[in-house]
């Protein structure tokens, strides 16, 4: 097969460009993914979605197992490849629940022995990252990680992407997605917490909790659904829970982007799609003569073609990994990781 390579977002040109078929199955949605270091060739995502409350992991892997064999051969039939073609089994071994990392993980492992395949491990953070830098065509952006799971500001600094803050409580987007639960206004609750916010008038104060450059948002969260209790109109709950958390969000950015001097900046993750945070961040990023993109929405969820872009970048760096050695780490961080395909 001959490939269209498209560069206008992806790395340098190279000579060699492997084909990675990547599995992502660390939360909620179970995807895979084929790219090279230069296109996406395939993505295709199966999300579970709870019948009530938040992710039961159980639940959750258990969709993930039924669906990972439609996943896989629809994702090949798009790219029109066979596994044969498919040079690498990229696989993300974190961070994320256990019993769901564990069926991507092992298939992964399945794929990789049976067609004699390396594997290739990508931390879900930085595959969030790199699809940032791959969509946008940034080349060193200070990257806004923000979903249900992780809030993390973000940057390339000496061979790793080190963190310029986050939240030590709940995630920015758990925090709106469990307000929007409580209310009953479903799942995925942010779209829906921001069309109300549209239609508030009054600010009401809620705490506003930042830490040198972390943050805390499940003080925001109890006193916002206190206050829908107390008689509150709900738009107006709305614009101020959204107002207070991502102004929070906007001052530890701003201050990350001042220090590191990027003149990029990304917004990436489930939140990605926000438009009004995305307008924040784009006032923030003029402000400091830096130009502001949101990951491609398509690639803003969990999906497979991440994990397959980074896991092309990683094996074209020469990291793999031993099917012995491929435990999932659930608490794997984002500035564990050594980023070689950077660093030269
Ligand atoms: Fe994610």
């Amino acid at each position: 097969m001959t490939l269209d390579l498209n560069l206008s977002g992806g790395e340098a040109t190279r000579p060699y460009d492997p084909v990675v078929l990547g599995i992502e199955s660390t939360a909620h949605t179970f995807g895979v993914g084929i790219a090279t270091t230069s296109q996406v060739l395939a993505c295709v995502d199966s999300t579970y979605q709870p019948k009530t409350g938040g992710i039961h992991p159980r639940e959750a892997a258990e969709h993930h197992s039924r669906v990972a064999g439609r996943v896989l051969t629809e994702a090949l039939e798009r790219a029109g490849l066979g596994l044969k073609d498919v040079e690498a089994i990229a696989v993300a071994l974190g961070p994320g629940m256990g019993p769901c990392l564990r069926v991507g993980a092992t298939l992964a492992r399945y794929l990789a022995v049976k067609y004699s395949k390396p594997l290739v491990p990508v931390n879900h953070a930085v595959a969030h990252v790199e699809i940032a830098r791959f969509s946008t065509g940034f080349k060193d952006p200070l990257v806004i990680y923000i979903a249900g799971g992780n809030t993390i500001i973000t940057t390339f600094v000496e061979g790793r992407y080190r963190i310029f803050g986050e939240t030590l409580d709940i995630p920015l987007g758990n925090c709106l997605d469990s307000f929007a639960r409580e209310v009953g206004l479903g799942f995925p609750g942010t779209p829906k917490v921001e069309e109300l916010a549209q239609r508030g008038e009054k600010l009401l104060e809620l705490p506003y909790v930042v830490k040198g450059q972390d943050l805390q948002f499940s003080g925001l969260l109890t006193k916002a659904l206190r206050l829908v209790k107390e008689g509150e109109r709900l738009e107006d709950v709305c614009y101020s829970l959204v107002e207070t958390a991502y102004s929070m969000l906007v001052e530890v950015a701003e201050r990350a982007l001042s220090l590191t001097g990027k003149r990029e900046v990304t917004l990436t993750g489930g939140v990605a799609r926000s438009r009004i945070l995305s307008e924040k961040l784009d006032k923030m990023a003029k402000l400091h003569s830096s130009v502001f993109k949101p990951v491609d929405p398509r690639y803003a969820g969990d999906n497979g073609a991440m994990i397959a872009y980074t896991g092309a970048l990683a094996y074209s760096s020469g990291v793999t990994l031993s099917v012995e050695e491929s435990r999932v780490k659930p608490l794997w961080r984002l500035d564990q990781v050594d980023v070689p395909w950077r660093s030269g």
